[in-house]
C-alpha cells in the first residue's frame, strides 16, 4: 500500500512538472498570445512594438509587456489563473477555453527565465 502511494505521488509530481515546462504548451501559448493579445501587449521579446501593424489603439490603453508581467515577483500561475478567470475588460481572455488559458499562462511564465 505504502509503495503504491509513493509511486502514485511520483507520477503526479512528474505529470505536473511536465505540464509546467512543456515546450508544446509554451509554443501553443505563444501562438495564442500573438493572435489574441499582441493587439495591446508586447507579447514576446522579438515583437518590436506593442501593437499589431495596422491596429489603431485608443490612446489611453497602456498594456504592460508580457516580459514585464512575467518579471513581477507576485506573478505566478495562481495569480495569472485568477486574473484570467476575472472578467477583465477590454481583454478577450475570457473567450478562451481553460486549456488555452493554461497554455497562455505557461507561455507567460516561460518568459520569467529570460
Ligand atoms: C484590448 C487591449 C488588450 C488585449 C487584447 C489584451 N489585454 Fe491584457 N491588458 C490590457 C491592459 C490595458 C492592461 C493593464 C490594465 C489592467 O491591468 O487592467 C492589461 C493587463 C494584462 C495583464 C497584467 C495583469 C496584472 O496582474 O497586472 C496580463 C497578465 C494580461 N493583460 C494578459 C493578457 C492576455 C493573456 C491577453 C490575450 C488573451 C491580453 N492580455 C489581451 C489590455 C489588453
Amino acid at each position: 500500500m505504502r509503495a503504491s502511494l509513493t509511486v502514485l505521488c511520483c507520477l503526479i509530481t512528474t505529470a505536473c512538472a511536465a505540464r509546467q515546462d512543456n515546450p508544446e504548451a509554451v509554443r501553443r501559448g505563444k501562438e495564442l498570445a500573438i493572435t489574441w493579445c499582441s493587439e495591446c501587449h508586447r507579447v514576446a521579446p522579438d515583437q518590436p512594438t506593442g501593437a499589431r501593424p495596422g491596429h489603431i489603439m485608443p490612446p489611453p490603453m497602456n498594456a504592460p509587456s508580457f516580459m514585464s508581467v512575467a518579471a513581477r515577483p507576485d506573478v505566478d500561475r495562481r495569480h495569472l489563473k485568477a486574473f484570467a478567470s476575472d472578467l477583465h475588460l477590454p481583454m478577450p481572455i475570457y473567450h478562451l477555453t481553460s486549456e488555452q488559458q493554461d497554455d497562455l499562462i505557461t507561455y507567460i511564465l516561460s518568459l520569467k527565465e529570460r
